[in-house]
């Protein structure tokens, strides 16, 4: 397995188990069958609602000896309800707790939007702050505290634009040092792979098999397929495996770590075997060609009406 360097000498496995929208009753032996194929990092958040779950998997691979604490990375995300500076150390004790643990390898800033205490979800423009009202500077320094005080060892954000993370740089005293963001072949986001190498910020792909299992409400009536592309199918077909494992192969070649979320133990095996695939240069630059700057994830629930957010806003593209 690829590891990816932080600048304190730690490493993240490349290829890491996704757990959004893992139910309750799937995750957890999802997160047992992961750790026995020999998955070392688990992508986590509180939004997920499914952290507990987790949580009893993780003590129960414990004691029965299937992975020790320090062989595992996992990562977590301060929901956007949390961004006030006093509210990011409780957010993070609830995750420390829920997933029984006592600290982070990495946390996250889930989303750069901000909603009213309390808020899970937005029902209306009424439910959200602006980020003049509570700017990422000082959502920060809350999680800068977290990092000095040893509640997470990596501290970085998700879902940030090249411009957000400029200016989150200029501000932080600790420099965030992982964008989780959607990355796949119809939106590989060269520019902000560029970016995050020169200021060795790790980037992780989420979505990267286009995330199918999403709630309706996301969903656009005709999305693209990333399965069933020609080129991807072709490449799968030439080198006899799936084209999800292509898929993912493709952002560990890229020098990226990726999550997929699988909950069947045979599909996470799968996945987790693409990482010995070897992909050739004329593989990588034909999956080149297809970028279709297509969003699964577009963010319109943060947009729309009189919320303090735009598409524009949100992604600054
Ligand atoms: P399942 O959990 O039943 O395996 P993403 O990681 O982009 O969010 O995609 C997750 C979706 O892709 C889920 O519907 C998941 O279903 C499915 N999936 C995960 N691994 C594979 C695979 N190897 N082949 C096909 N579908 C997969």
């Amino acid at each position: 397995m690829k590891n990816l360097p932080f600048s304190n000498g730690d490493t993240m496995p490349a290829l890491g188990l996704g757990t959004w929208k893992s139910n309750d009753d799937e995750v957890y032996h999802a997160v047992r069958a992961a750790i026995e194929t020999g998955y070392r990092h688990i992508d986590c958040a509180a939004i997920y609602l499914n952290e507990a779950e987790i949580g009893r998997a993780f003590a129960d691979a414990f004691k029965a000896g299937d992975v020790k604490r320090e062989e595992l990375w996992v990562t977590s995300k301060l929901w956007n309800s949390s961004h006030r500076h006093r509210d990011v150390r409780p957010a993070l004790e609830k995750t420390l707790k829920d997933l029984r643990l006592d600290y982070l390898d990495l946390y996250l800033v889930h989303w750069p939007v901000v909603l009213k205490p309390g808020v899970v979800f937005p029902a209306s423009p009424d439910d959200f702050l602006s980020l003049d009202e509570v700017p990422v500077s000082e959502t920060w320094k809350g999680m800068e505290a977290c990092l000095r005080d040893g509640l997470c060892r990596h501290t970085g954000v998700a879902n940030f634009s090249i411009a957000k993370l400029k200016k989150l740089l200029a501000v932080a005293e600790y420099p965030p040092e992982n964008n989780q963001i959607e990355l796949h072949p119809y939106l590989p986001q060269n520019e902000m792979l560029a970016f995050c190498q020169k200021e060795n910020i790790v980037l992780t792909a989420y979505s990267p098999l286009g995330s199918r299992d999403r709630p309706a409400p996301f969903k656009a009536a005709d999305e693209p397929d990333l399965f069933t592309h020609p080129v991807i199918a072709g490449i799968a077909e030439k080198h006899g495996c799936t084209p999800a494992q292509v898929l993912l192969q493709w952002a560990i070649a890229r020098g990226t770590a990726v999550i997929p979320k699988s909950v069947n133990p045979q599909r996470i095996r799968q996945n987790f075997e693409a990482a010995a695939l070897r992909l050739g240069a004329e593989d990588m630059a034909a999956i080149a060609g297809i970028d279709q700057s297509y969003r699964f994830i577009s963010g319109t629930f943060w947009t729309g009406g009189d919320t303090p957010y735009t598409l524009k806003s949100l992604w600054e593209e």
